[in-house]
């Protein structure tokens, strides 16, 4: 078995019970004194992963743990949340919070920083836990709603009326007038992205993209055998000279863009060149394929318009604009969307039937429940983020001060200059340093390009990248290598 991977215990209930006063007595007191619930969430996590607290031990009720540790029972209730969503505990009716480990996979984020024994920091995807205690309060609410699906049939090949509704309005708002007739409720923005491919070209059919693009995208096209044209994003954002270039020369079938806080580059298309851009497109009957996943992920700025809103008239019918909720809220929940033309709309559900039927009503239900708290959640989201970019930042300015980049105003990720072709070696060489990064030219278009370039997410709690950091100079230093390299899927987000 690779290095780092745990081992999911049976889910059955404890058979064994901690006193509050015992896990108290075994808990490291967090620097400031007292325990916050994020603190008392990884110091529980802590003492399971180092042997003090054994698997299936039932946890100590919250108030009898709030007294022991002179806590409210409010910060006790938040930490266990914490620990089920992090897949380390479990709760049934009447049975208690148990202990537990998560599964399949190296657990992500400071637990899998216990010691130097070679449990794995994983920076290839750009995805961050969902807020503490969301998920649990929207699937109450689902839970009620549910009965009233139940006694259906069940399939919704363009998703639920609420979650549609609950979109479209959200469009809407933000100045782009959006019937629930134009949604379509998919399983997260990659399969939006992957039908919307197969609607509109086949092999050989030409396709822009920005390079570099999002990997995950640039396959999918690959997997079509569509010919991708590059036009290029750099620290300076796009430049709408070359696209419109690229469009007249080319002629593509449709073009795919990442506007929106750009992954890998972070960057932000401005209005005037939306506009460009859209005229550029008619003018060559060019299909628009937009993918706003990360719009709600500003950091230093509002986040932008929807595209479509500043496209300008007559581009609407030739338009596809990608969302989701796995940035903003999270990614395990699968759901994301297509916005277009209600004829549009019709033909993306006649093939989305042929991959799923439809998606998944108790999902759309959660997420109906984590639309209504959307605006309320993104602030202290964003807060968090621009906390965790600072701590990458600074912890790489001391690791590695020979590395640069450009400070993104959102999204996920930072793209880091190298100075030096030497990014596929560096990443082979830091998996053995306990650290998995993706390369440049894994956004390249064209392979072996963007060798100078490293994708760093800063998408997993603040502890981790003085760490990472550290294990990245050390692999890039040419120190030996403590670790096997573990046998991990290749995949990014
Ligand atoms: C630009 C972009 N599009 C799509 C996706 C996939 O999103 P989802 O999880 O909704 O399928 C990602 C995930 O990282 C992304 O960065």
């Amino acid at each position: 078995m690779a290095e780092g991977r745990v081992v999911r215990s049976v889910v059955t209930p404890a058979d064994r019970t901690l006193s509050g006063r015992q896990l108290a007595a075994l808990l490291t007191p967090p620097v400031e004194g007292r325990f916050g619930y994020r603190e008392l969430a990884r110091a529980v996590r802590q003492t399971l992963l180092d042997g003090r607290v054994a698997l299936r031990m039932r946890l100590p009720a919250e108030r009898e743990l709030a007294v022991a540790l002179g806590v409210s029972r409010t910060t006790v209730t938040a930490a266990y949340d914490l620990l089920r969503e992090s897949g380390y505990a479990h709760s049934r009716q009447g049975a208690g919070t148990w202990t537990e480990l998560p599964e399949g996979q190296a657990p992500i984020g400071p637990a899998a920083l216990r010691d130097d024994s070679g449990t794995l920091i994983d920076l290839a995807l750009a995805a961050p836990e969902a807020p503490p205690g969301l998920l649990t309060d929207a699937l109450g609410e689902a839970a009620a709603e549910l009965p009233r699906f139940a006694s259906s049939q069940g399939y919704h090949p363009y998703g639920i009326p609420e979650l549609r509704a609950a979109i479209a309005d959200r469009y809407t708002a933000k100045g782009l007038p959006t019937r629930p007739e134009q949604i379509l409720v998919t399983t997260g923005a990659q399969q939006a992205l992957a039908l919307s491919l197969a609607l509109l070209g086949g092999p050989g059919d030409r396709v822009l993209a920005e390079n570099p693009s999002y990997p995950n995208a640039l396959d999918a096209m690959r997997g079509r055998r569509m010919r991708i044209t590059p036009v290029p994003v750099t620290e300076a954002g796009w430049d709408s000279g070359l696209i419109d270039a690229a469009l007249r020369q080319t002629a593509p079938r449709l073009a795919y863009l990442v506007p929106d806080f750009h992954n890998p580059m972070g960057r932000l298309m401005p209005p005037d060149q939306r506009r460009e851009v859209a005229r550029a497109a008619r003018a060559t009957g060019t299909w628009l394929v937009v993918d706003e996943t990360l719009t709600d992920i500003g950091l230093d700025v509002p986040p932008p318009d929807p595209f479509a809103a500043s496209a300008g008239p007559g581009t609407g019918e030739q338009l596809i604009s990608i969302g989701s909720l796995s940035k903003s809220c999270w990614g395990g929940l699968r759901v994301g969307w297509a916005r277009a033309s209600a004829r549009v709309v019709t033909e993306l559900a006649r093939l989305r039937i042929t991959h799923d039927l439809a998606g998944s009503v108790l999902d759309q239900l959660v997420a109906v429940a984590l639309m209504r708290r959307l605006d309320t959640l993104l602030p202290p989201r964003a807060e968090e983020l621009r906390r965790r970019r600072e701590a990458l930042v600074t912890a790489l300015a001391r690791h590695v001060p020979e590395w640069h980049w450009t400070l993104p105003p959102g999204g996920l990720c930072l793209w880091l200059d190298l100075g030096r072709p030497i990014a596929a070696e560096l990443a082979a060489r830091a998996l053995r340093h306990g650290v998995r990064v993706e390369g440049g030219s894994r956004f390249g278009v064209d392979p072996g390009t963007h060798e100078h370039r490293l994708r760093i997410p800063y998408a997993l709690p603040v502890e981790v990248y003085e760490p990472a950091a550290e294990r990245l100079a050390a692999a890039l230093a040419g120190a030996p290598a403590p670790f096997a390299e573990p046998d991990l899927p290749d995949w990014v987000a």
